[in-house]
């Protein structure tokens, strides 16, 4: 469809967890916008173009519907729409670098750079970049001397304006967000750049949540607040072990102190740890940039936050093993859920990982079940898959079973028939919740051993 039916062209690089849900919203909110997203992937390409969608997120397919076809396209042609479109959105990975100076920490920016170099050779007009993807602070300022390293007299202006979503609410966030953040140079180029940005957004979100900053604070805010929730975090999961030691149960804790409004009640799950594509990766990365600048105490203070929930994981097989009169050799344990959270597909750095690789040391015989995260799961699993078992039916993984860990906190698991599963299993039989999502004096009196996160376990032993 010709552009100049439009009054703007957005284009968004990379189609993933953030690029399609993201652009799907705006071109459903604005349809006098056309909106293309383009990715490498062509596969993935295809499935956004198709009624199966690449990832699993509840209410997004109606939102693609709305525009799809309308002033939502799906493309691998890159170049071409970058040379058409005036505000290009930029949503590639920026994983952890797993090479040379800074691995295991800062973010591998290589994508980013391409894609930037990229943006530079399909040019002819001046562009609006905007950072989508989470990036270290500054930067910004490094794509800007990439970009105007040209001699075609183009001007570029970068800003940022991270993405907040969460998933498995991602329509939900970008439908009403707490806020969105624009940060912006201020030059006379700048806010005006900023202003093209802030117009988008105002077509369905009120003014007064649209914040708007320099682009390093802006940068910095979304470090920032990914590590103060996973803080919160490792923070109840840390009191969880010393309720396991003192009999004191962390769901009450939780309540008692999430009343305070100064706390607030969000967050303060225990769980067998949190997982996620972004958390460990973006405190690593906020951990990174204050080392480099000296601040080895702050470092050391975020970096405790991935460690306690790389502990709180192993503490949860450790547990497990215990109760299991310390052997796990044969056994079949059914891992429920493999998601690193409940109403999405996406297993990247999902607890699962770590539990079932342990049980499988340990020669425990895995079966993994999840209504959405299985074709992932093989993924993660491909080089001892042929060990693992995957069955889609949460009944048929625990028939047979010595345990059962709940790793994912689906709905469908608190609702299923836990007599009938029982009865199937081998006994004696136990239960590890490591989302504290099920009834446990139900399932003690139906007869398991139940192991909670951070509450008296309810043994017959
Ligand atoms: P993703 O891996 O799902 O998607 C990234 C996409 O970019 C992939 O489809 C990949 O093929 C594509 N890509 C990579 N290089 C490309 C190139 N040169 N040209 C075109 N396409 C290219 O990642 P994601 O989860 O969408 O995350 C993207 C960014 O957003 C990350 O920086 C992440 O930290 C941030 N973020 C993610 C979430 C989330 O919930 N997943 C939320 C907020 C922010
Ligand atoms: C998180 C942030 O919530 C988003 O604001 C952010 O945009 C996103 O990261 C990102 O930058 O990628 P997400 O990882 O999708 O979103 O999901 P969360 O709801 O934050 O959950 C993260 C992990 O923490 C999950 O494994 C979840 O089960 C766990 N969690 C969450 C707990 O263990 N306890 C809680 O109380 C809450």
């Amino acid at each position: 469809m010709a552009s100049e039916q439009f009054e703007k062209h957005i284009l968004c690089i990379g189609a993933g967890y953030v690029g399609g849900p993201t652009m799907a919203m705006i071109a459903a909110k604005c349809p006098q916008y056309k909106v293309t997203v383009a990715d490498i992937n062509p596969v993935r390409i295809k499935e956004w173009q198709s009624d199966v969608l690449p990832i699993y997120e509840p209410g997004l397919l109606e939102v693609v519907k709305i525009a799809r076809g309308r002033n939502l396209f799906f493309t691998t042609e890159i170049s071409k729409n970058i040379e058409d479109a005036e505000i290009i959105f930029v949503s590639v990975n920026t994983p952890t670098k797993t090479y040379g100076k800074g691995a295991g920490k800062t973010a591998d920016l290589q994508y980013w750079e391409k894609t930037a170099r990229g943006i530079l050779s399909a040019s002819t007009t001046d562009k609006i970049i905007i950072e989508k993807s989470t990036l270290p602070v500054r930067t910004a300022k490094a794509m800007e001397r990439i970009l105007h390293t040209n001699d075609k007299g183009l001007h570029f202006d970068v800003l940022s304006n991270p993405e907040f979503l969460a998933e498995g609410t991602a329509v939900a966030d970008l439908e009403a967000p707490d806020r969105v953040l624009i940060g912006s140079r201020e030059t006379e180029k700048g806010r005006k750049a900023r202003q093209a940005v802030v117009d988008i957004y105002a077509n369905w979100i009120p003014r007064e949540r649209i914040l708007t900053c320099d682009v390093w604070s802006a940068e910095l805010s979304k470090l920032v607040a990914n590590a103060f929730l996973a803080q919160r975090i490792s923070s109840i999961n840390s009191i969880s072990a010393l309720c396991e030691k003192t009999g004191a149960d962390v769901s009450k804790v939780a309540h008692a102190i999430g009343t305070d409004s100064r706390i607030s009640s969000k967050f303060l799950n225990a769980s067998v740890g949190f997982g996620g594509s972004c958390f460990k990766k973006d405190i690593l990365n906020l951990v990174y940039i204050c080392e480099t600048y000296g601040l080895d105490e702050v470092a050391q203070y975020w970096e405790n936050v991935v460690k306690i929930n790389q502990w709180q994981e192993e503490r949860f097989v450790e547990n497990m093993g215990h109760a299991m009169f310390n052997t796990m050799a044969g056994k079949r344990v059914a891992i429920f859920g493999f998601a690193f959270k409940a109403d999405t597909g996406d297993t990247r750095e999902s607890p699962a990982i770590y539990v079932t690789r342990k049980l499988l040391e340990e020669q425990a015989r895995v079966v993994v079940t999840d209504p959405q995260a299985l074709r992932n799961a093989k993924i993660d699993l491909s080089d001892v898959i042929d060990q693992v078992e995957m069955e889609p039916d949460p009944y048929k993984a625990a028939e047979g079973a010595h345990a059962i860990a709940v790793i994912t906190e689906w709905q469908l698991y608190k609702e299923l028939d836990y007599e009938k599963i029982y009865a199937s299993m081998e006994k004696p039989a136990f239960v590890f919740d490591g989302r504290n999502i099920l009834d446990h004096h139900e399932l003690f009196r139906i007869g398991f051993n139940v192991y909670p996160i951070g509450k008296p376990s309810l043994s017959h032993l």
